[in-house]
């Protein structure tokens, strides 16, 4: 193929799913470019998985930063109007429901640049969720809607999209956990933060609907403290949700439990990997804890990536103190029973970046 794709990258869940698609275009020879808006740019945030994932160095760094949805949007969108003239790509490849998808998608819909959106089609039917406003808008735009599970396309067809711009490829983000599994085994987090020798539950919240509300972080807190009188909770907490806690007065209600600040990739695969089960309302680690085998309980009420409940090892939980208590009883019962293996979703295989790069190519 000697057409040119430009991929899009630029918050933290970008990242480990743009990598093995840029792998599987270099091994096809596929001229390609990497554009990192810097909606993430904390190190934690973003250089630490550039170099965990090998990804190269990006060829625009456009610097954004963080801001209002509008301001973010904006700001990516009149930044990448004159990447995409200066290379004038074949496709625009976007990864993803993060307003880096949106803004960039957009602006490459007006310039007549062909888009391919990967990660398709997924739907928590809760526009309240900036995410599911951005996976729709660029679903629309889109010219080839890569998904990542059956239920994707089916989201899809029901909103007219054409069936011969669906391409059923499978998970990428499980292209690079497969990959790296080892290598998150070698980093030895669990073991460097002491926890080899105890059960612990793995912590992450940042959706502004648990930590932008103060009843509902209280509710959280509250929960945390009651888990952490029963087993070791180490929570990795994002920089929004850290504001949020020092805002309302909530971080020394969490004295029992371990704050850590955003791991890296390797770190975040292990400790998931290891924990007794994980409490999260992260998008990926519902996904890499069904390929883990591990239990995980998602506070949210509802989830776009519902295999992971019908296949995997999710499990949804009100973001309430009685909820999540109720949960983690039934979650360590079912967990001693042997109720968690799991099974892996069709296309969750390692080979979807291969299958995106062959994709792409077959358009004419
Ligand atoms: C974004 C994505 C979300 C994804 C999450 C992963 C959107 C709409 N949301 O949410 O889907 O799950 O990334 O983290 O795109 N901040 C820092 N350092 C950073 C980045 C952010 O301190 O490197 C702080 C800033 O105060 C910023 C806030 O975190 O205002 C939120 O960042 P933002 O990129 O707006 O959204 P996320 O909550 O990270």
């Amino acid at each position: 193929m000697t057409r040119t794709l430009l991929h899009v990258v630029g918050a933290r869940p970008n990242f480990m799913k743009v990598a093995p698609v840029l792998a599987a275009g270099s091994a096809a020879g596929v001229r390609q470019l990497l554009v990192h808006t810097g909606q993430h740019y904390d190190h934690a945030m973003s250089d630490s998985f550039f170099t965990d994932l090998g990804l190269p160095r990006p060829d625009e760094h456009l610097g954004v930063g963080s801001g209002s949805h509008a301001e973010q949007t904006a700001r990516i969108m009149m930044a990448m109007e004159p990447v995409l003239d200066k290379h004038r790509p074949d496709w625009l490849v976007v990864y993803g429901d993060v307003n880096s998808t949106i803004a960039a998608a957009l602006v490459a819909a007006k310039k007549g640049i062909r888009i391919a959106h990967v990660e398709a089609g997924l739907r928590s039917r809760d526009r309240a969720m900036p995410e599911e406003i951005n996976r729709i808008l660029t679903d629309q735009l889109a010219d080839l809607l890569l998904t990542p599970s059956r239920d994707a396309d089916g989201n899809l067809l029901a909103e007219g999209i054409p069936a011969e711009r669906i391409g059923f490829v499978g998970n990428v983000m499980v292209d690079t956990l497969l990959r790296l599994r080892g290598a998150a085994r070698a980093r030895g987090a669990v073991e460097s933060l002491g926890l080899a020798d105890r059960p612990f539950v793995f912590v992450t919240l940042h959706r502004p609907s648990n930590v932008d509300d103060r009843a509902t972080l209280t509710e959280l807190a509250g929960a945390l403290t009651d888990l952490a009188g029963q087993l070791t909770v180490v929570f990795a907490v994002h920089p929004r949700t850290r504001q949020r806690l020092a805002d309302w007065g909530l971080t020394a209600a969490l004295a029992g439990v371990r704050l850590l600040d955003p791991l890296g990739y390797l770190e975040t695969i292990n400790l998931a990997e290891r924990a007794a089960f994980v409490l999260t309302d992260s998008g990926g680690l519902q996904e890499e804890t069904t390929v883990l085998g591990v239990p995980c309980l998602t506070a949210r009420p509802n989830t776009e990536r519902p295999v992971t409940v019908t296949e995997g090892t999710n499990r949804l939980v009100a973001s309430t103190r009685a909820a999540i208590g109720q949960a983690t009883t039934r979650v360590l019962a079912d967990r001693a029973a042997g109720a968690f293996s799991g099974r892996q979703p069709e296309g969750w295989d390692g080979r979807a970046g291969e299958r995106i790069i062959a994709r792409i190519a077959a358009m004419a």
